[in-house]
């Protein structure tokens, strides 16, 4: 069932850690399609305290109806001056295909389009269904960049 959803985005600050981890541990499809070991607390503890030492890194958790569904994390001013990219979108397993993802991105796009002009968004694996998910959005498959990963690009003018 698809929801209209309005999401708020929180930032990540260290105490967000357990969130981010239950956000994990609650996306065990994701993790096994990318072929990695469910992060521990302290991966993501250590995960969360680089990317504050990025100032162009955002990483945001997702709310709805005062619940964490989601997170986001985003770099922007990368690659160029003009542009920003998404490296991980993830939604909670039972709660997606509900309209959620789409939210976050067009949410995303909104908050970005007054100052960059593209967002791509990078795929890492063999993830077809993330990849159905940038089409469906409106990005266009960009360039694969080995085997491993494959950008997608939106222009958001
Ligand atoms: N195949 C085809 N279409 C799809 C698929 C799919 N697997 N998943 C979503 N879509 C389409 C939907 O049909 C919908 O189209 P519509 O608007 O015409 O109805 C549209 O995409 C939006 O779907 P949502 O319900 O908003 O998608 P969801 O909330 O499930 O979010 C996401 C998509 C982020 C891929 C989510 O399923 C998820 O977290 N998956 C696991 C983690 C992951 O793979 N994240 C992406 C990694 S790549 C990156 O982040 C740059």
């Amino acid at each position: 069932m698809k929801v209209s959803a309005r999401l708020d985005f929180l930032p990540v600050t260290s105490d967000s850690a357990t969130v981010v981890h239950s956000l994990y541990l609650n996306c065990p499809t994701y993790i096994a399609l990318i072929g990695g070991d469910m992060p521990s607390l302290n991966d993501i503890q250590r995960e969360l305290d680089t990317l504050r030492h990025d100032t162009r890194r955002q990483a945001v958790l997702l709310f709805h109806q005062d619940r964490a569904v989601g997170f986001l994390d985003y770099k922007v001013a990368y690659p160029d001056l003009h542009s920003a990219t998404i490296s991980l979108l993830l939604i909670e397993e039972k709660l997606q295909g509900q309209g959620l993802g789409k939210a976050a991105v067009e949410q995303l796009e909104a908050m970005l389009r007054s100052r960059m002009d593209r967002l791509y968004a990078v795929v890492y694996g063999n993830n077809e269904q993330a990849k159905r998910f940038w089409e469906r959005l409106g990005f266009e498959h960009l360039r694969d960049s080995g085997p491993t990963l494959s950008w997608y690009l939106k222009a958001l003018k």
